[in-house]
């Protein structure tokens, strides 16, 4: 058990904000598989203070706890306002996260995401106020620095933690290396010890194994799994069982990734709809079927055929019938 602020958290599995996927269909999907804190996919302050209808839509979300909603800005006075609207469209809302971790130059241009990292103490002015207007629990995802000359981290950390941030997760790469190469964990090594709030360790968590190894290096309270679940929904399960029983499960066959596979599908389409839902399948529906020793011709088909569930249906079976065949 750790906290976010009064929110007890049961479980050491924090399914990662990635923009472009993690919507509230996919959040209610990885959920039974031993999610315990979900984060939405950043969210645009001016966004929400223009009153955009797309942006308010990543805000409003059936109830669903514990799920935070991850905004970027850089200044605090239109990120504490963002807040106050997100919850006046979504009272449900259970915590703010702040991005600082994106590296997209887009962002970063902006003075947002990762550049904050570069000014430690307005990444604490941003916390502060936000949770000044909101009352609730705020967090913030950082990396380690800009670049290897400029690792902020530590001044960061103590900037949050002075204006009362909640919990911090560490995306253990510079904005410089993007989501490329291995994470530093040898960096961060008992970094728990000097911090007073709770720590998601980030980057790489492929396997089991990744997650335990980054928990023990840096004695975080627990593992924010991003790409390493898109395409193996089981390995969500894998860690949070590991860590409630000290057992490791077998991983899945492919018989099974087609069929989480489908029910993804179902869920994105319940959401958005399917030509939008099939659209952005067409890239995620790929990543289930790494290993398959036919992956790459169905890789290819799934993006290219891909426009409708029928169609997903129609290869998916085509899978299953070679697999079943051989
Ligand atoms: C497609 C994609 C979108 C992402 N979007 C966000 C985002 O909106 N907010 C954020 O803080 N991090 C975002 N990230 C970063 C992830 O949350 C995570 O920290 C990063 O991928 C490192 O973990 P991994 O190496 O296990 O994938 C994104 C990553 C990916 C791959």
């Amino acid at each position: 058990m750790w906290n976010i602020d009064h929110l007890i958290i049961d479980g050491v599995v924090v399914l990662a904000p990635m923009a472009g996927v993690t919507s509230s269909g996919y959040r209610q999907f990885m959920k039974p598989f031993g999610v315990a804190v979900s984060v939405t996919e950043m969210v645009s302050d001016m966004g929400l203070i223009y009153d955009n209808d797309e942006t308010n839509k990543y805000v409003i979300y059936p109830e669903e706890h514990i799920t935070g909603v991850q905004l970027f800005g850089h200044t605090p006075e239109t990120i504490a306002k963002a807040g106050q609207l997100a919850l006046k469209l979504n009272p449900n809302i259970d915590f703010f996260d702040i991005n600082m971790g994106c590296p997209v130059n887009k962002v970063v241009d902006t003075g947002a995401g990762s550049s904050l990292i570069k000014n430690p103490k307005l990444c604490g002015e941003i916390v502060k106020a936000l949770k000044e207007a909101t009352n609730k629990p705020v967090t913030a995802k950082i990396r380690l620095g800009w670049d290897n000359n400029n690792l902020t981290y530590l001044e960061v950390i103590d900037e949050l933690e002075k204006a009362g941030v909640a919990a911090i997760a560490i995306h253990a790469r510079t904005r410089k290396e993007m989501y490329m190469g291995n994470p530093h964990y040898e960096l961060l090594k008992d970094l728990r010890k000097q911090m007073h709030v709770p720590l998601i360790i980030s980057g790489n968590i492929f396997t089991l194994d990744d997650a335990i190894n980054a928990k023990n290096i840096t004695g975080a309270d627990a593992i924010m799994v991003a790409r390493g679940a898109m395409g193996n929904p089981w390995l969500i399960k894998q860690i949070d069982h590991y860590y409630r029983t000290g057992e490791r499960l077998e991983n899945k066959t492919v018989l099974d990734q087609i069929k989480y596979c489908e029910e993804l599908a179902d869920y994105y389409i319940q959401e958005k709809g399917e030509a939008t839902a099939m659209r952005i399948y067409r890239g995620i529906s790929t990543k289930f079927f790494s290993g398959f020793k036919n992956a790459k011709y169905y890789k290819n088909r799934l993006c290219m055929e891909l426009t409708d569930r029928e169609s997903l249906t129609r290869i998916l079976n085509e899978m299953k019938e070679e697999i079943t065949n051989q």
